[in-house]
């Protein structure tokens, strides 16, 4: 299942150049590259004449020319030159894709383009504010993009696959939990009050004594997952919201689907103390990978056995109040766009017709064969 009149993180910044760069998304081959003067671009990757990954190619000023017969396209995609050719069909052209560059990421529309509102894309300001040190990084998980979702929307593993670095037995045993949902929305508040701080908490901050820790899962459609995470000394008073003497976090999640079994996973972690302190966010980031890694396994583990039995049967737990409810709304958006698009849309005839690369007047100029 995918959904797909969303904003996905295609790419983070640092990893599309001129050098042209071949992405999955969506089960759809895309390449990005950046113009002269920067911007990003987001075509399909496969050249309309032999389909060859445009990735293999080259960007020459603006456009994109594929490696194999030099056909050039520009940046919605049309072919604007086939070598050795005057005229160029109108319908050879390749996919454009709308693209955002925000928060040290680039955006990409995968829906109809007609309603790709940069306003809509998620708020992750913590990776690119003055305000917050922070970093982001990415992993490649060969599992669905929704048992990474399951796993953000509830903690409760954090005590038994993170036990040597954000996570311990008080986490499941002494924390409070409430769920809320809205139609587009889900969060999940978990307050661990006079415990013990994880590994890296007392590393982060030094803690001596017990700590009120709290982990606040804020889940907005499709799969993007931002959690402020923390603690102070223990009745200081940050229930009541005195954050005070502790460390205050954000781990900011992005998932975007490669294929039905596969997933990117974008993510970077910020904090609100000593922000220039590059060491400090290092790292923070050091650690959190360690345990995403651990997290993937789990995922991979997890999507080895779905392959091979499909529809097995589940039980759930208390634990997955949040997950639930993330994944009915997930489920009700889908709904929402296959009967959207069961509509009568554009005018037969406009899709999926392959484009001939030569015009009666160039074939006029076409070298003939030899006859056997
Ligand atoms: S396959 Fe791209 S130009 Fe021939
Ligand atoms: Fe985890």
């Amino acid at each position: 299942m995918f959904l797909r009149n969303f904003w996905y993180v295609a790419a983070c910044d640092h990893e599309v150049s001129r050098k042209p760069f071949g992405r999955m998304i969506l089960g759809e081959p895309i390449v990005l590259f950046r113009k002269q003067d920067g911007a990003p671009v987001a075509l399909e990757d496969r050249c309309v004449h032999r389909h060859l990954p445009l990735s293999m190619g080259k960007a020459v000023g603006d456009h994109l020319q594929c490696h194999y017969h030099g056909l050039r396209y520009d940046c919605t995609g049309q072919c604007v030159k086939v070598p050795g050719q005057n005229t160029i069909p109108p319908s050879a052209r390749v996919k454009a894709y709308p693209v955002v560059e925000r928060y040290h990421w680039l955006w990409i529309w995968m829906g109809d383009p007609a309603r790709a509102d940069p306003g809509q894309i998620t708020d992750f300001h913590w990776l690119d504010d003055p305000n917050w040190g922070a970093k982001g990084s990415y992993l490649h998980v060969r599992a669905n993009w929704q048992l990474i979702v399951d796993n953000l929307l509830d903690l409760t593993h954090l005590a038994f696959v993170h036990e040597s670095t954000i996570g311990n037995a008080a986490l499941v045993e002494n924390a409070t939990v409430k769920v809320t949902r809205s139609p587009n929305n889900v969060v999940v508040t978990r307050w661990i009050i006079d415990a013990p701080a994880p590994p890296t908490f007392v590393k982060a901050g030094g803690f001596t004594t017990h700590v009120d820790r709290w982990q606040i899962i804020d889940f907005v459609p499709p799969a993007f997952l931002r959690l402020d995470v923390g603690c102070t000394p223990t009745g200081t008073g940050a229930p009541q919201g005195r954050r005070v003497n502790g460390i205050n976090m954000r781990n900011l999640n992005a998932i975007t689907p490669e294929t039905e079994t596969t997933s990117h996973y974008f993510w970077g972690q910020a904090h609100d103390w000593d922000v220039n302190n590059g060491a400090l966010t290092d790292m923070l980031v050091e650690q959190i990978t360690t345990a995403f890694l651990e997290d993937v396994a789990v995922f991979e583990a997890q999507q080895r056995n779905m392959t091979m039995l499909p529809n097995a049967p589940q039980v759930d737990i208390n634990a997955d109040a949040g997950l639930i409810q993330a994944r009915r709304i997930l489920e009700r958006i889908h709904k929402e766009e296959l009967a959207a698009a069961a509509l009568p849309a554009s005018p037969a005839g406009s899709a999926g017709v392959p484009a001939a690369l030569y015009s009666e007047e160039d074939a006029g100029k076409m070298p003939a064969f030899p006859g056997p």
